[in-house]
Order: C-alpha cells, then structure tokens, then sequence
C-alpha cells in the first residue's frame, strides 16, 4: 500500500456545508450593507473564520475595531451553527461511507485535517461522531492552511510520518497545505481546477485507486 494513513478535510469533502457557510456570511453581510455573493463565499474555502471575515470585509465601506470583528464573526458562527443543527446522518452520503469503509478494511488509518472549530460538531451531526481515529481541527491550531500545521498535526496524532499520509482536499490552500506537511494531495470539486494534486478525484469513491 502506498499511504499508512489519510487524512480528510471535512467540508466540502466529507459533507457539503458550503451553502450554510454561505447563508451565514451573508446574513452578516446583509446586516453590514457588504456586497457578498458565491464567488467570494469559494474565497473562504479552507480558510479561517477570522481570515474569512478579512476577506467579507474587503468591501466594507467603515472599519471594525478588533472588539467588533470578534462579535461580527461569533454572529456569523451563532447563524452558521443553528444552520448545522438541520444536519442528520441522511447528509453523509452512501458513497462517502462505503468508501471510507472499504478503506478502513484495507488497514488505513483514518483522519481528519480541518480549519473547522465546528469540526466536532459536525461529525455529530453526520453520524460519525466516534468514526475517525484522530482529528486535528481548528481547535489545535495557530495557522491556517496553505500553512501545513494542521495535516502535520493530524500525522502527530495518528503517529504517522507525513509521507506516509495522503490528504484529500476541495480547497487548491489545502492542497498547497498537504505539500507543504510533505504529503500527497487528492484533489476533488473545486480544487481539481488548480491542477496541483497528485490525483484528481472525479467522485468520492476514487479514492479507492490511488491508495495500492
Ligand atoms: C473550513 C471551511 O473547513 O473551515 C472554511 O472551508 C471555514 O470556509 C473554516 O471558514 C473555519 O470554519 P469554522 O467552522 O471554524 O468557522
Ligand atoms: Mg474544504
């Protein structure tokens, strides 16, 4: 086998929550009077929450004291998180599942590498609170990716050299993340287009080709 261990970022790769991380961002940018639209929302892929407020405010007419960029990105994550709360296990897919199944079975450790403070959260939701045998998340965190902490984290956690790691990944900032750890990168949805991963997963269940 060519990996160890692989390592997932969770949204957009696992589950789907760009959409509610798009409704939240722009109910603040509402509030705000900011322009906001799907484009910017793909900026904030595999970003951090305040890094994310950065870039929303680009088009902010007044400025925010550091005080009130604190409260601007807990109100976004209050309506981001009551959003989450619709999630259940019928938002994991079949193929995600069978597919992290089938690699599980062929003996490879399992996971994840997320800028998410929801991370945890999430994973409930979804039914795969228990799953993963390590998570490194927003939580255990200093930088953001492309900064290759929290798949090196993740490498820790799992007592896995990164090499030994492969990173799956939606954002092009991840996949430069995963190279910079010194690990191979599985790019699916919109980080395909960047054209920087190793592979290039056209669904989910691709994975299953690039792991022997
Ligand atoms: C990443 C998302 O997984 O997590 C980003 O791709 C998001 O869009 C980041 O900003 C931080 O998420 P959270 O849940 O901590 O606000
Ligand atoms: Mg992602």
């Amino acid at each position: 086998m060519k990996y160890k261990g692989i390592v997932f970022d969770l949204d957009g790769v696992i589950c789907s929550t760009d959409h509610y991380h798009y409704l939240a961002w722009k109910a603040l940018a509402d509030r705000l009077g900011i322009y906001f639209d799907e484009s910017i929302n793909n900026r904030l892929r595999g970003v951090s929450r305040m890094a994310s407020l950065d870039i929303v405010l680009e088009r902010y007419d007044g400025t925010l004291s550091a005080e009130e960029k604190l409260a601007a990105a807990e109100e976004k994550n209050d309506t981001y998180r009551a959003l989450l709360r619709q999630m259940s296990p019928a938002d994991l897919s079949d193929e995600v599942k069978q597919t992290l199944d089938a690699l599980r079975a062929k003996g490879l450790l399992l996971g994840i590498g997320s800028s998410s403070k929801n991370t945890k959260f999430i994973l409930e939701r979804i039914g795969l609170g228990d799953y993963f045998d390590k998570i490194s998340d927003g939580t255990n965190i200093t930088r953001s990716k492309p900064d290759p902490e929290v798949f090196l984290k993740a490498a820790e956690y799992l007592a896995l050299a990164p090499r030994d790691c492969l990173v799956v990944e939606d954002a092009v900032a991840g996949i430069q993340a995963a190279h910079a750890a010194g690990m191979d990168a599985a790019a699916i949805g919109d980080a395909v287009s960047g054209g920087l991963a190793e592979y290039n997963l056209g669904s989910f269940s691709d994975l299953l080709r690039c792991v022997d």
